[in-house]
């Protein structure tokens, strides 16, 4: 017997997710939707193909021996395609454009703030809530830091205080690690999984994610908050700036446009379902401050549990 369902998926989702399937099609959209960023970026002044042309002039397979862990074995939910890029995090090619990328696509987020500005804005929206919610540290880790754009951050904001950043792309560190040096930071960059750092107990006083736990499964977040756990001071705290789900932008957001969003960002279900305060205060969190920074970001606050 054959039982009918309703489905209640509308049409154009159906429709988007049916077209998505079509890998012939899948390529077409990305590589329009890529164009279409590209062009507005330079449209507003970011120098995207300037930039991304002179950084290829740099020797990056010497740069890649001073930060790579060759030992490191990448979880499996890391080894797939991120933000339409075929080789995910893991490529030149998304090392030495996730910098115009930033601009380019924090550039609408803020109405009035003049659109090159929408990423320091971004960035500012988060360190003043830091600033008014924890004294100021001396030893920073920046969980999950990308080209290091939230690691010069935090160094510029607490400037006597120790940065390290961490993250999982040997390519992406290469970068940061190439900038660090061209703005003279004393970073300590560090190749690592942030659910497993191998850094040792109770040496921080921030552990900071910026942007980053959309990209990760459920388990992998609750895995990363306990490791900010052990690695944090008995008086110390977890900051974490990420997409707000209970922001109108997302509430109000078409289904469909969703949709096309989860074709790049492979675990936004997870994050979307995660009751991010509840899993902080299972990984040894006190109760979180959780303040809307954006029309579409929050900031997250916690101080380790007594
Ligand atoms: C959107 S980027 C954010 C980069 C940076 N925080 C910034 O402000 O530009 C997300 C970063 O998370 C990193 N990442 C994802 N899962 C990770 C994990 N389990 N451990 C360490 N880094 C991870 C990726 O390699 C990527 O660099």
């Amino acid at each position: 017997m054959v039982i009918a369902t309703k489905n209640t998926t509308p049409f154009s989702t159906r429709l988007i997710n049916g077209l998505l399937g079509i890998k012939p099609l899948y390529g077409i959209a990305k590589h329009q939707a890529r164009q279409m960023m590209v062009k507005r970026g330079e449209r507003i002044g970011v120098p995207w193909k300037k930039q991304v042309e002179e950084m290829k002039t740099v020797d990056w397979e010497s740069e890649i021996k001073k930060v790579e862990n060759p030992s490191l074995a990448y979880p499996d939910y890391y080894l797939t395609s991120f933000h339409a890029y075929e080789q995910g995090n893991l490529g030149w090619k998304p090392a030495l454009e996730l910098e115009v990328a930033a601009l380019t696509v924090h550039s609408t987020i803020f109405d009035q703030a003049g659109e090159l500005a929408g990423d320091s804005k971004l960035r500012a929206s988060y360190h003043n809530i830091l600033a008014s919610e924890i004294p100021e540290p001396q030893d920073i880790l920046d969980m999950a830091c990308g080209v290091g754009l939230s690691s010069f951050a935090l160094q510029e904001m607490y400037p006597q205080a120790k940065v390290t950043g961490l993250d999982l792309s040997p390519y992406f560190l290469s970068v940061a690690n190439y900038r660090s040096q061209q703005r003279q930071a004393n970073i300590n960059w560090v190749h690592a999984a942030a659910e497993s750092t191998g850094l040792p107990d109770a040496t921080f006083d921030l552990v900071s994610i910026y942007l980053t736990c959309h990209e990760l499964p459920q388990s992998a977040t609750r895995q990363i908050f306990t490791e900010a756990r052990r690695v944090l001071r008995q008086d110390g705290h977890l900051a974490i700036k990420c997409m707000n789900p209970e922001s109108e932008a997302y509430l109000k957001m078409p289904r469909y446009v969703f949709t096309l969003l989860k074709s790049t960002e492979p675990y936004l279900d997870d994050y979307f379902t995660l009751d991010i305060k509840q899993a902080l205060i299972e990984a040894g969190f006190q109760t979180p401050t959780i303040t809307p920074s954006s029309p579409r970001h929050r900031t997250v606050v916690a101080r380790v549990a007594d």
